[in-house]
């Protein structure tokens, strides 16, 4: 169950010069403004981890007085910045100014005693808050404001939608209202850093970092949070340790395998988090996958947790789409309203399976962007061209090389509106070769498919992989079809769009109502194919959704 999140926001206890430069950091992550210099992907990375590690989580009773709350955590020392949500409970962030004040709150807090259970004694950054004298402070619980930061519903999206001005305005407006908020990354990054406290307690020195959507400007609110177990930072420090005439090295246990290593690494650590790991639960450990992983549900945040290890391409791959999401404001636009389309469609699903993913589809958009002309954005070649030595990077023998200074890339001349794009989109699509193209985001042209899977994206970088192997033939169709009927809606706009008082769906909302091309064959199969057939595929679907047998949620 993922609960939605209600944050409450706290105006006049953050410093204004503080608020100011999380809006401008906001705006840097995002791309959307201007073209105000933009952060390296590093370096963002770097000052979000360094902000959560000195931030605490806090589940606070519901009756709380946020102005003695303040000043009870102020006597750690001062505190930058803090919001509240509700998820199960209220809770509360805190960032310190300082690190040491985390330190300074964990000496004065108590390991709680249990009447009939027995509390394992793991001293985290997760608290409870009790209160003391509870009738006392009621009278002055009200001061916190509300404000919601879960995705809007449909019905409301729908209305949004219909009192745009424009298809273009719609596009923008979908996007801002489904963006991961400041607070939300905020408490992804804090989740990373309180599930690393965890890991670290195996492997000093570790580091869990947030990749894929959470982090390549492409998230969606409510989407998965996956992290990167990092132990290649402790190898590094040791080795700008040693002088001399000798050289030491770690007593350790040898496996066959990188591939063993990693298995056993996360099994550890996915005991750990289901044994001492406060708030995680439902730990399930799926080391067969291609990409071994630890599933995990954390309950305070609401997040739903992948946890690999050994995958630092898929890092970098967050790094890419990061940069090709900040260079062109219209990038991340098309790809939401892409992303929610096809969600809206079932065209993709959060149970895997032989559906289309998140990840292709923002693969597709951005290959149709390098095709436009002029180009919307240049090809992954080209940014490695753009490169200098200290952006080289090569990693297991891949070349993951290209331009990290996104200030440096030349913008597009490219003037084309969002909405005639989203019709362009839909209209390449229906009409692309599948049969015999590949999509390949490097070169930024259709290359020819080197294996028969119906649909082929090259991974940027592990090139010989396809990352939407599983997307069946069926589902492609499904994908082709309403891309059709939806290139056909909107041409027809342009004709007969309603106007605006009669709260008739027009432009993206009527392209996010289910379609009538997939009822009538969804109805049409239906009458076709016999019961035994349709046990057999509910049978097949549900053996490839199974955890055990997915080798595509995650990682490659
Ligand atoms: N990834 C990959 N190859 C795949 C699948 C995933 O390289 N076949 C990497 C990508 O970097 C991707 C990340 O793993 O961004 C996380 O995968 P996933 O959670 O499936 O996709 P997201 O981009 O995070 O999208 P979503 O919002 O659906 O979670
Ligand atoms: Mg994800």
């Amino acid at each position: 169950l993922r609960p939605t999140h209600r944050l409450l926001s706290c105006p006049g206890t953050v410093a204004a010069d503080v608020k100011r430069e999380e809006q401008s950091s906001r705006s840097v992550e995002t791309g959307s403004e201007g073209r105000i210099p933009k952060k390296k992907f590093s370096e963002l990375q770097k000052e979000r981890r360094e902000q959560a590690q000195r931030t605490v989580l806090i589940h606070c009773p519901n009756k709380i007085s946020e102005k003695k709350f303040l000043k009870y955590l102020s006597q750690h020392g001062p505190i930058s910045n803090h919001f509240f949500y509700e998820s199960f409970g209220l809770y509360a962030v805190v960032e310190f100014c300082q690190k040491e004040s985390v330190t300074s709150l964990q000496n004065i807090t108590r390991t709680p005693s249990m009447d009939t259970e027995a509390a394992i004694p793991f001293k985290s950054r997760f608290f409870n808050l009790k209160m003391k004298n509870p009738s006392s402070q009621t009278s002055e619980q009200s001061c916190i404001q509300c404000s919601n930061h879960s995705p809007p519903s449909s019905k409301k999206l729908s209305e949004l939608l219909c009192y745009a001005e424009s298809i273009d305005d719609q596009l923008n407006t979908l996007l801002k209202e489904f963006q991961l908020t400041e607070e939300d990354i905020k408490l992804r990054y804090l989740t990373c850093s309180l599930i690393e406290d965890i890991a670290a307690a195996y492997f000093l020195d570790c580091t869990v970092r947030p990749f894929g959507s959470s982090v390549n400007s492409f998230g969606k609110l409510g989407c998965d949070l996956d992290m990167f177990l990092d132990l290649d930072e402790i190898g590094k420090l040791n080795t700008n340790k040693t002088s001399g005439n000798f050289l030491m090295e770690f007593q350790v246990k040898n496996v066959p395998s990188e591939r063993v290593a990693t298995q056993k690494i996360l099994s550890v650590i996915g005991e750990c988090l289901d044994h001492f790991g406060p708030g995680c639960v439902g730990v399930q450990k799926i080391l067969n996958a291609r990409c071994p992983l630890v599933r995990f549900s954390h309950q305070a945040s609401g997040f739903q947790c992948d946890l690999t290890t050994n995958n630092r391409i898929a890092l970098k791959s967050s790094e890419l789409l990061y940069i090709y999401g900040a260079l062109d404001s219209r990038v991340r636009a098309m790809v939401f309203s892409i992303r929610c389309w096809a969600r809206a469609h079932s065209l993709t699903s959060s149970i895997p399976g032989s559906w289309i993913t998140n990840f292709s589809l923002t693969m597709m958009v951005i290959f149709f962007l390098q095709r436009r002309s002029p180009p919307i954005l240049p090809t992954l070649d080209y940014l490695k061209t753009l490169a200098d030595a200290e952006d080289k990077c090569i990693i297991e023998g891949h070349n993951c090389t290209f331009i990290r200074d996104l200030n440096r890339i030349k913008p597009s001349g490219n003037t084309e509106t969002l909405e005639s794009l989203l019709k362009e989109f839909f209209e390449y699509f229906g009409n692309f070769a599948f049969n015999k193209n590949s999509i390949n985001i490097r070169q930024g042209r259709e290359q020819n498919k080197p294996e028969s899977s119906p649909l082929h994206i090259q991974n940027p970088f592990e090139t010989s992989l396809n990352i939407s192997k599983n997307v069946s033939q069926s589902q492609l169709q499904k994908f082709v079809d309403l891309a059709r009927e939806s290139a056909w809606i909107l041409s027809q706009e342009d004709k007969d769009r309603p106007s605006p008082s009669s709260n008739q769906p027009w432009g993206l909302a009527a392209l996010l109502l289910p379609s009538v091309v997939n009822s009538v064959s969804l109805a049409k199969k239906k009458r076709k194919k016999p019961a035994s057939e349709r046990i057999k595929n509910l049978l097949e679907s549900i053996k490839s959704s199974s955890p055990e047998n997915d080798t595509n949620t995650n990682g490659k």
